[in-house]
């Protein structure tokens, strides 16, 4: 298989594998007792919890592990809510944010919360003067925001720094989901003081269904999972000892690859490479998103008289794994939420795939897909009759 969806999830590092095998077999104390091998799960726990503080730039006791990133940001919206209370509250958000936020945002606006869902343009990036009016009108009677530091989508990395300043002069807490950027591109909490931020394991080659939770020191926060008292009282439950470990290895090595390569590059370089003999090799292909402000490990490509759904099924044929949309939207061949905000007709959604890039990714493997995406794209052209278009532009 050549694996071209890590926006979706991430193959794990031989390291974090080797990492976590003590804890899933030999190892397998509860943290929480007493004994000698109890003491060492806890000590693993929270070394972990400083190699995830320092991917960020946060201090240890501001990281809470989770269930993953859904849980996280689940943990952190509806402790927002509640705070902010129902009668005068405002959430300013933006219309492109992935479900983990959007579905909990439904529900505070069902139980009457005023909601402004910020539009983007059509690299979608969040229309800035939208989002500070949101604010502005959320200054009387408080309420909070939360954007998304980079979408799963098109890999359009979102002006989080700049939302943040218009949220904190109207006086609103700010939460971001940095599911899709923490790991590939710098995230420092110290930089962007964000209130709460949200990040996943197996978006950075750590485990599923384990994340955390970064609530800055002096925040006030209540837990949503309430049982034993874990993550000083944050979250509930016995730890994931594992899974805790496997996240921590997988920060560490990020921290590790970001210290010498802070733009990805080594995975930018296949990205583009890719992209490049894609362009060149077909007509009437276009690049979706914002392509200055863009994770470098994606690109989300349309491609003109041609069916998404039937181009990934020649390209899983051909071993390739890639996804149209996001991969919540796979199998429901919809126009996604971020594809509309964006302004897509509903061929060029239908026409569109999401390729993600890692640095297990190797340049042969780029190579190869692009090669099988070109005559999968001829291939599907000839059968539905599709006109191939201008030559490839930029969007
Ligand atoms: C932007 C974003 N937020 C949240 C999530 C959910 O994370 P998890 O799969 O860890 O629950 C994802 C996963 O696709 C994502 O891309």
């Amino acid at each position: 298989m050549i694996y071209l969806d890590s926006n979706a999830t991430t193959p794990m590092s031989p390291g974090v594998v080797e990492a976590m095998m003590p804890w899933m077999t030999e190892k397998f104390c509860n943290p929480n007792a007493s004994y000698a091998g109890a003491k060492e799960a806890r000590k693993a726990i929270e070394a972990a919890r400083e190699q995830v503080a320092a991917l960020i730039g946060a201090e240890p006791d501001e990281i809470v592990f989770t269930g993953g990133g859904t849980e996280s940001t689940n943990m952190a919206l509806k402790w927002l809510a509640r705070w902010v209370g129902r009668k005068t509250g405002r959430v300013v958000t933006s219309v492109i944010e992935h479900s983990a936020v959007l579905k909990p945002v439904q529900t505070f606006e069902d139980v009457g919360y005023a909601v402004e869902r910020c539009p983007v343009d059509a690299g979608a990036r969040l229309d800035l003067d939208a989002f500070s009016s949101a604010c502005r009108a959320a200054r009387e009677g408080g309420g909070f925001a939360s954007l998304m530091w980079a979408n799963n989508e098109t890999g359009t990395i979102q002006p989080v720094a700049d939302a943040l300043i218009h949220a904190k002069e109207s006086g609103l807490a700010f939460h971001t989901d940095a599911i899709q950027a923490v790991g590939k591109i710098p995230v420092d909490v110290r930089e962007v003081p964000v209130d709460f931020l949200s990040l996943s394991g197996h978006k950075f080659h750590g485990p599923k269904g384990v994340g955390a939770l970064f609530i800055r020191s002096g925040c006030r926060f209540e837990p949503m999972v309430r049982g034993g008292g874990q993550e000083s009282d944050r979250r509930s439950g016995t730890e994931n000892v594992a899974g805790i470990v496997g996240l921590g290895k997988a920060a560490e090595l990020a921290r590790l690859r970001l210290e010498h390569d802070p733009h990805g590059r080594v995975t930018g370089k296949l990205r583009d490479l890719f992209e490049e003999r894609v362009v060149e090799g077909l007509k009437g292909v276009t690049v979706n998103g914002d392509l200055i402000h863009r994770l470098p490990n994606t690109t989300h490509l349309s491609f003109e008289g041609c069916e998404a759904a039937g181009l990934l099924i020649l390209l899983d044929d051909k071993g390739v794994a890639c996804s149209a949309g996001s991969a919540c939207m796979t199998g429901k061949m919809k126009p996604s939420h971020v594809q509309k905000a964006m302004g897509f007709s509903d061929a060029k959604a239908k026409s569109s795939l999401r390729f993600g890039f890692s640095h297990m990714t190797t340049e042969e493997e780029a190579e190869r897909a692009a090669t099988d995406l070109i005559v999968s794209v001829e291939k599907l052209r000839r059968v539905q009759g599709g006109n191939t278009g201008p030559v490839a532009i930029y969007s």
